[in-house]
C-alpha cells in the first residue's frame, strides 16, 4: 500500500461541486492523498466518481462532518495538511422547510471540523489551511444595478444562506482567535453534469425529457450569475493553492440571466439536442407561486481572483449549457437512479400540493 506525507480532507465529495473537485485533485495530485468525507444524503451519489474510486491516491469515508469522533480519527490516522470544505445542504427551498438541518450540517458541521484543525494543527499552522466553500447568497439579494464585492456586507435571506453565513463568520473567528489559517471562497450559482435535479437547470432539463411540466417561480424575473462547475473546480484548486490566508475572493460566472430567459434556453438546446421541433417544450412552462423571500438578483464581481490570481471561466455559457444537457441526456440511467421514491415525496411536497 502505497504511503503519503500529505493529505487533503475533501468534505462533501459526493456531491455535485464536490465530485467534481475530487476528481480535479485526485487527477492533478497523485502524491497527495485526497479523502472524501461525505454522509451520502439523497444529493451525495457514488456514482458521479467512478472514475476516479480505484486511484491510489483516493480514499472514500462515508460519514458526517457532525461525528467529533469520526473527523478526530481521520487527523490522527492521515497527514492532512488542508481541507476544503464543501458538505452542506445546499437547496434553498428545502431550507425554508426545514431549517434546523440547516444549521446542524452547515453551521455544527463547519464547527466540528474547525476544532479538529485547530486542536490537531495547533502550535504548527505552517502550511495549513481550512478552505470554506461558501455562497454569493450570504451577501442577500440585489437589485437591478450593482454587484457583490468581497467587501458587501453579509445579509442573508432565507435560512440556508444564513446558515452559509453563518459558517463564514466561524470560519473567520477561528483565523482571528485562534490564528487558524483560512480561505473563503463565495461563488455564484454553478451548472454542469451531477447536479440533483431539484436545482433549477437539472430539474428543468429532467421535466423536459419526462414531459412534466416546468415550474417557473413568480413571473420568472429573478437573475442569477451563472458559472459552469469545473471553472469552479479550477478556481477552488487555484485558490487553494496560491490564495493568501485570510483572504476571501468573490467567484462568478459573469453571465447574469433572468429566469425565464434561462427556462426558455434549455427549452430551445435540448429540443434541438432530442430532434424535436423547435419550440415544443415552450408548452410545458408554468408560473408556479413564488418561493418565499425569494433573493430577486444575485451577480458577483469577480476582479479580485480575477486580477490576483488570474482565474478566469473557460466555458462559456452555450458551450456550458449544451454540454450540461448531452450529459443529462446521455446519462438517464444517473438521473433514474437519483430520482427515487424520496424525490418523488420531495417533488409531491414541493410543487403538487402548493
Ligand atoms: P450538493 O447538495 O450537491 O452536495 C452536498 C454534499 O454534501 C452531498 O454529497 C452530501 O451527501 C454531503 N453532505 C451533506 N450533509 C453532510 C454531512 N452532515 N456530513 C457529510 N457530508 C454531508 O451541494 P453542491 O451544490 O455541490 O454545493 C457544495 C458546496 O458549495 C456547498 O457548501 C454549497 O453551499 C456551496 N455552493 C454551491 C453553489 C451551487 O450553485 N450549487 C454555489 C456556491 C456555493
Ligand atoms: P436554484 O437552482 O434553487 O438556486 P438558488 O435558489 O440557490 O439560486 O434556483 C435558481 C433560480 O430558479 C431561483 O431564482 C429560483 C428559481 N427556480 C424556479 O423558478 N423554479 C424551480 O423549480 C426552482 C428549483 C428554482
Amino acid at each position: 500500500m502505497k504511503t503519503f506525507d500529505n493529505a487533503i480532507l475533501i468534505t462533501g465529495g459526493a456531491g455535485f461541486i464536490g465530485s467534481h473537485v475530487v476528481r480535479l485533485f485526485v487527477n492533478k495530485y497523485p502524491d497527495t492523498l485526497i479523502i472524501n468525507l461525505d454522509k451520502l444524503t439523497y444529493a451525495g451519489n457514488l456514482e458521479n466518481l467512478t472514475d476516479i474510486e480505484d486511484k491510489k491516491n483516493y480514499l472514500f469515508v462515508k460519514g458526517d462532518i457532525m461525528d467529533e469522533k469520526l473527523v478526530i480519527s481521520l487527523f490522527e490516522q492521515h497527514p492532512v495538511t488542508g481541507v476544503i470544505h464543501l458538505a452542506a445542504e445546499s437547496h434553498v427551498d428545502r431550507s425554508i422547510t426545514n431549517p434546523l438541518e440547516f444549521i446542524g450540517t452547515n453551521v455544527i458541521g463547519t464547527v466540528t471540523l474547525l476544532n479538529a484543525c485547530r486542536d490537531h494543527w495547533k502550535n504548527n499552522f505552517k502550511g495549513k489551511c481550512f478552505y470554506q466553500i461558501s455562497t454569493d447568497e450570504v451577501y442577500g439579494s440585489l437589485g437591478p444595478e450593482g454587484y457583490f464585492t468581497e467587501d458587501t456586507p453579509y445579509d442573508p435571506q432565507s435560512p440556508y444562506s444564513a446558515s452559509k453565513a453563518g459558517a463564514d463568520h466561524f470560519v473567520r473567528a477561528y483565523g482571528n482567535t485562534y490564528n487558524l489559517p483560512f480561505l473563503i471562497t463565495n461563488c455564484s450559482n454553478n451548472y454542469g453534469p451531477n447536479q440533483f435535479p431539484e436545482k433549477l437547470i437539472p430539474l428543468t432539463i429532467n421535466n423536459i425529457l419526462h414531459n412534466r411540466l416546468i415550474p417557473v417561480y413568480g413571473k420568472g424575473e429573478n437573475i442569477r450569475d451563472w458559472l459552469y462547475v469545473v471553472d469552479h473546480a479550477r478556481a477552488i484548486d487555484l485558490v487553494y493553492h496560491k490564495g493568501d490566508k485570510g483572504e476571501t475572493y468573490n467567484i462568478g460566472g459573469n453571465n447574469e440571466w433572468k429566469n425565464i430567459n434561462l427556462v426558455y434556453q434549455l427549452c430551445d438546446i435540448t429540443d434541438k439536442l432530442l430532434g424535436r421541433a423547435a419550440g415544443t417544450s415552450h408548452k410545458l412552462i408554468t408560473f408556479v407561486k413564488d418561493r418565499a423571500g425569494h433573493d430577486l438578483r444575485y451577480a458577483i464581481d469577480s476582479s479580485k481572483i480575477r486580477n490576483t490570481l488570474g482565474w478566469m471561466p473557460e466555458t462559456s455559457f452555450e458551450e456550458g449549457l449544451t454540454k450540461t444537457i448531452q450529459w443529462y441526456l446521455d446519462h438517464q440511467d444517473w438521473l433514474h437512479h437519483v430520482l427515487t421514491g424520496e424525490y418523488e415525496k420531495y417533488y409531491e411536497q414541493q410543487y403538487l400540493k402548493r
